[in-house]
């Protein structure tokens, strides 16, 4: 399939290595331009691109950009095929991203970046640390294979997502629609806790949304009283702790 994958970031970088890897044509793109990310792109066996060209003739767009920038992509999607499937990856943190006014009061993420993109999204890829992204994929079948929850409303889009988390290293477990992905947001028990796809299906379940925003910010309160560094086994660490 053909590819574009808007942020080069950890997350974005790393899908853009897996599924050249798995044999799609993947165009990379950055805010800087493709000059600034030529290397990367090029080591991930991807092509570097400006946002409208690697969207142009895609059949999937990949979002991975923080929060807050998710609203600049619309006008850029517009170069997209209508028929395009939108899959974003975004978290919202409001200690980092700010209180934006919607999901700061408890919106679904995914119905918010639905409505700023103008278009309807599958959400995948976002409940696992960009750590644990770049290092712990394995084969389909591994005992404990770590599972990632994917959403949406059309069953094609989502099929699509689903075998490309696949190719990424990881089981795809569908999670529902985009009003239930609150399930997978930060807060809950499937967010960024490693579990394997019948813990994840249990824990998509037994979410509690009262409780998501409390969770969240407890997560972060915790991950900023450890001051310094903070690894990537801190905050899986802390997941477990918090949100189980
Ligand atoms: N980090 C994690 O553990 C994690 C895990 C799961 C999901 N996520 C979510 O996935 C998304 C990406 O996270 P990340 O950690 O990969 O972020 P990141 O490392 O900060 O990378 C963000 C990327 O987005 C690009 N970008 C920013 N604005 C853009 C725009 N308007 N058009 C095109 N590209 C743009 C940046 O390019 P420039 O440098 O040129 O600005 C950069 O390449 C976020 O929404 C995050 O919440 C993160």
């Amino acid at each position: 399939m053909r590819i574009g994958i808007l942020g080069a970031g950890r997350i974005g970088g790393t899908i853009a290595a897996r599924l050249s890897a798995a044999g799609h044509a993947v165009q990379l793109a950055n805010s800087r331009g493709p000059e600034t990310i030529r290397d990367l792109a090029a080591a991930a066996g991807a092509t570097a691109a400006h946002v409208r060209a690697a969207v142009t003739g895609a059949d999937v767009v990949i979002t991975s950009v923080p929060f807050p920038q998710l609203p600049s992509l619309r006008e850029d999607l517009a170069f997209a095929p209508g028929d395009a499937v939108i899959i974003d990856t975004s978290n919202y943190f409001p200690f980092k991203d700010g209180v934006i006014a919607g999901v700061g009061a408890g919106e679904v993420e995914s119905t918010w970046v639905a409505d700023q993109l103008g278009r309807p999204i599958i959400k995948a890829w976002n409940n696992i640390l960009a750590g644990s992204f770049a290092t712990k994929a394995s084969a389909v079948g591994m005992p404990g294979r770590i599972a990632l929850a994917v959403a949406g409303d059309d069953a094609t889009g989502k099929a699509i997502a689903m075998d490309l988390v696949e190719a990424t290293g990881f089981d795809a477990v569908d999670s529902g629609g985009i009003a239930d992905s609150w399930r997978q947001q930060p807060g809950t028990p499937a967010y960024c806790t490693e579990l394997d796809a019948a813990e994840l299906r249990r824990a998509l379940a037994s979410a509690d949304r009262s409780r998501l925003a409390e969770r969240r910010d407890l997560m972060v309160t915790r991950m900023l009283g450890l001051g310094g560094e903070v690894s990537n086994d801190d905050l899986l660490r802390l997941s477990r702790e918090v949100y189980l």
